[in-house]
């Protein structure tokens, strides 16, 4: 680090299991007017990321949620697999939203490329896993796994490749790679893409990349480091969750890369020491989409299905419907000691359905009440509970603390006592999907 005075980097993250409303928290942050830009550090367009200006909503995928800010930077950063198809279709909703973002835009040149085929292997190889009788892991279909794969097999290839004069042999080797390993899944298990449904991914594949050649790919790591030494901060976007880290989520059942903020340092390309508030985000209950197990989840289904109504919980990415569930408070918490989150947004606090709400404080199985968090979350046969008197659908739109119900009051008040051995603090209560639903609960 240089010395003299240098700007920090913060970072939200998401400490369930995605779709806690981290996007919609990123643009109430930027209304602080502390950081010049947003970065996304890893993931792809499995992300889908929710804006809500009035009657304008944006689901961002891969173009960062600082989107609506005109005055902020946008980066893409060098631990983020790229699908270019999506990323020139959100250039091209934001410019009819009246957001033309290519001039604040910056793509690292060590970003990764997912390619044309990458989703056919990931749908591929979900249909074997299934087959085979392991379970599908539910992905969202976006060639995420695959992409890392490829980046940690090495023969992946970058963005930065796609300006070079080799790219199109480099892009012929693999996707010859490629083709073997669909090839197997086909006389193996039966697996096959038709050959007319490669081509049109290959043709729109090959136009967006000549139209991604026209935006500003750079050194990203070096721009960073350059706006860190005029004094400037960032924010770190993450996508996915906490839950869903491939090192501590519950494998298999997770995405392909790190969410954890420790991971914003490598996905940028900056030492560890510019990072300073991890920002974490929860829903007032919980969902998952996906496979793998949910402890907290709501068994009664009519009541499951009331808040998936009520809180619209459809995935933003691929629109499948999102298991609904309790706070789970024992993840929480692991997922804050993991992540180091020192301030935490709570949003949906305005969805409420039942007159009691359950929180999950524990999780037990035959033998023991378990201290440590599970290896495998199928291990756990029931969870302890605690239950707390509901709040109804009343703190719609409250965005003044003195206004909110004493039950939701309560419950935020139960939630800060169970973690006060943590140093957290609660600081924004949402109550509905628009920037300016939400109130200050913790100074
Ligand atoms: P992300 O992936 O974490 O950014 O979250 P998503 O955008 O996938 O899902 C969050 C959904 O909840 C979006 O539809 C948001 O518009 C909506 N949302 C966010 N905060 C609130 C809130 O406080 N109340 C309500 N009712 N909806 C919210
Ligand atoms: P945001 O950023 C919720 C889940 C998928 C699946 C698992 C692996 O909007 O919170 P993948 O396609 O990554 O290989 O899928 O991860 N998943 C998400 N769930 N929100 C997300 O992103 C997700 N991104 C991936 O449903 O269970
Ligand atoms: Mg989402």
């Amino acid at each position: 680090m240089k010395k003299g005075k240098e700007g920090s980097i913060d970072a939200v993250v998401g400490l369930q299991w995605g779709d806690e409303g981290k996007g919609k928290n990123i643009d109430e942050l930027l209304s602080e007017g502390k950081y010049c830009a947003v970065a996304r550090f890893q993931g792809g367009a499995n992300a889908g990321h929710t804006l809500k200006i009035g009657d304008m909503t944006f689901v961002g995928h891969i173009v960062p949620s600082g989107c609506l800010t005109k005055s902020i930077e946008l980066y893409i950063g060098n631990g983020v697999v790229i699908d270019v198809v999506s990323l020139i279709n959100e250039i091209k909703q934001l410019k009819d939203l009246g957001f033309d973002v290519t001039s604040r835009l910056y793509i690292s040149n060590r970003a990764k490329l997912v390619s044309y085929l990458h989703p056919f292997l990931d749908q591929a190889d979900e249909f074997m896993r299934n087959k085979s009788g392991g379970g599908k892991i539910g992905t969202t279909s976006r060639g995420i796994g695959p992409a890392y794969s490829d980046v940690r097999a090495r023969r992946g290839l970058l963005i930065g490749d796609v300006l070079m004069s080799d790219f199109e042999q480099k892009i012929a080797t693999l996707s010859e790679f490629h083709l073997n390993i669909l090839n197997m899944y086909k006389e193996k298990y039966g697996f096959e893409i038709p050959v007319e449904k490669i081509n049109e991914a290959k043709e729109k594949w090959n136009k967006a990349i000549q139209e991604l050649k026209k935006l500003k790919i750079c050194d990203l790591s070096f721009l960073i480091q350059k706006r860190l030494s005029e004094g400037k901060n960032i924010l770190a976007e993450g996508a996915q969750a906490v839950m869903l880290d491939v090192d501590f989520g519950d494998f298999p059942f997770v995405t392909s890369s790190n969410t954890l903020p420790a991971n914003v340092c490598l996905g940028l390309g900056v030492p560890h020491t510019y990072l300073r508030n991890i920002y974490g985000v929860i829903k007032a209950y919980t969902t998952k989409v996906g496979g793998g197990h949910f402890p907290s989840r709501i068994e009664d289904q009519a009541l499951e299905k009331a808040f998936q109504d009520a809180g619209h919980e459809f995935g933003a990415t691929t629109g499948r419907p999102r298991m609904c569930g309790w706070l789970d408070l024992f993840a929480l918490r692991h997922a804050i000691s993991l992540s180091g989150a020192n301030k935490i947004f709570i949003n949906k606090a305005d969805i409420c359905l039942s007159e009691k709400v359950k929180v999950v404080t524990g999780y037990k199985n035959a033998n023991k009440t378990f201290k440590e968090f599970p290896l495998y979350l199928n291990e756990i046969t029931s969870v302890i509970t605690d239950q707390i008197p509901g709040w109804g659908k009343v703190n719609f739109g409250v965005n003044d603390k003195k206004k909110v119900s004493k039950e939701l009051a309560s419950y935020l008040k139960y939630i800060k006592t169970k973690l006060s051995d943590l140093d957290v603090k609660i600081i924004s209560v949402g109550t509905g999907p628009d920037r300016e639903h939400f109130f200050e609960w913790e100074k």
